[in-house]
């Protein structure tokens, strides 16, 4: 570990109080090959993290710039392997790995490490989930598509992995644009005033209206459907029908949408930079607090082994979980602890979750 008095000052607490000398909530300037080793055995909830890509870039040291793939794949499997010692039978690891062409040919770079770590290790991969980039590097080749996606390998060590998609999925719809927001429901207005509803019936109809474009404006749905006795057609059955009896008695009927009903494997995302960051390849923050969210509790411990400028602990202390990461390259260290420090913590979504 690099010797760094300002580090040594913000520690809040010893790691998990094992007596190890790591602090929690705090970016450690080192090598994590030597980090690693000195965490304990099951005490973290969370690796998430992204290695250098192969011979991708120059971080000034560390992994990535091995002399063959065989080399840069064997450092990530011990790496992975430290991860998985220190990692709690209920955590999950969460590795993006990036490809690289060779010879015009794709290397499957993340494929071959998803499968080398099943062979070798007692894993299960629980999905590999894909970002799609929405804004990739515009980059025009005459004979093959421009790459827009990253695979993120979910694995785990047991069956009772801490998992929280509840709450998660009434959420994951991404927020409205604020324009379509303001537009939400307009047309409704219209509609009940031009209805055949009694004006008793048209009062408690803007009302209804009123009240859930004040949901959609505070996120607390995505979207909703008005069904008008006299201008819409009835519902058909099953739930529906419990609709039909709103339309008779009420003269109307309020359908909210919660956002998406399935949590796919698909992540849609553009690629962030950040103003006056020395990075070049930092996570989307939204990113991050999927897997978090979906993935831990308040107060659990969240490890980034390659934190680069920092966005897994920036989202962990956001979420308010406890955090730790490793990086080798002194400025973006720094940038990270920066980063970190201006973080007001945030109350998640995932306070309110029961187990
Ligand atoms: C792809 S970047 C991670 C970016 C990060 N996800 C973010 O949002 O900023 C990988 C980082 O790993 C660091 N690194 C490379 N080898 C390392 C090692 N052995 N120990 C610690 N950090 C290392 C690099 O300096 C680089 O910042």
């Amino acid at each position: 570990m690099r010797e760094d008095s300002q580090f040594l000052a913000t520690p809040s607490e010893a790691f998990l109080g094992t007596g190890a000398s790591y602090p929690l909530d705090a970016v450690l300037c080192g090598d994590s090959r030597q980090l690693l080793q000195g965490l304990p055995t099951k005490s973290v909830d969370l690796v998430l993290t992204s290695p250098p890509y192969f011979r991708q870039r120059d971080y000034g040291g560390g992994i990535g710039n091995e002399a063959s793939l065989d080399a840069y794949l064997e450092s990530l499997l011990t790496i992975f392997g430290e991860c998985l010692r220190i990692l709690k039978p209920t955590g999950s690891l969460v590795f993006n790995v990036g490809d690289k062409y060779l010879r015009q040919s794709l290397m499957l770079i993340p494929y071959r490490f998803a499968t080398a770590a099943l062979e070798r290790f007692p894993v299960r991969l629980v999905n590999a989930v894909t970002w799609v980039k929405r804004n990739p590097t515009p980059r025009h080749f005459r004979r093959r598509l421009v790459s827009s996606t990253e695979p993120f390998f979910h694995f785990v060590v047991s069956d009772d992995y801490q998992y929280f998609p509840e709450n998660f999925l009434r959420r994951a719809a991404s927020p409205t644009p604020s324009r379509q927001r303001a537009r939400i429901g307009q047309r409704y207005f219209r509609l009940v005033e031009a209805s055949p509803l009694t004006p008793e019936e048209k009062a408690n109809a803007r009302a209804a209206l009123e009240g859930c474009i004040a949901e959609v404006q505070r996120g607390e749905i995505q979207d909703f459907r008005m069904k008008i006795r006299g201008v819409h057609s009835a519902p058909f059955g099953g739930r529906e029908g419990g609709r039909n009896i709103h339309l008779e008695r009420d003269g109307f009927t309020m359908i909210r949408m919660h956002g998406e009903r399935l949590k796919r494997d698909v992540i849609e995302m553009p690629v962030e930079s950040l103003k006056g960051c020395p990075h070049r390849a930092v996570f989307p923050e939204a990113i991050v607090a999927e897997f978090i969210e979906l993935l831990t509790r308040p107060g659990d411990v969240v490890l980034d082994p390659f934190l680069g400028a920092g966005t897994t602990a920036v989202v962990a202390k956001k979420h308010d979980r406890r955090y730790l990461g490793f990086e080798i390259n002194p400025e973006y260290c720094a940038y990270a602890r920066h980063r970190v420090a201006s973080v007001a913590c945030q109350t998640s979504f995932l306070d309110t979750v029961t187990p």
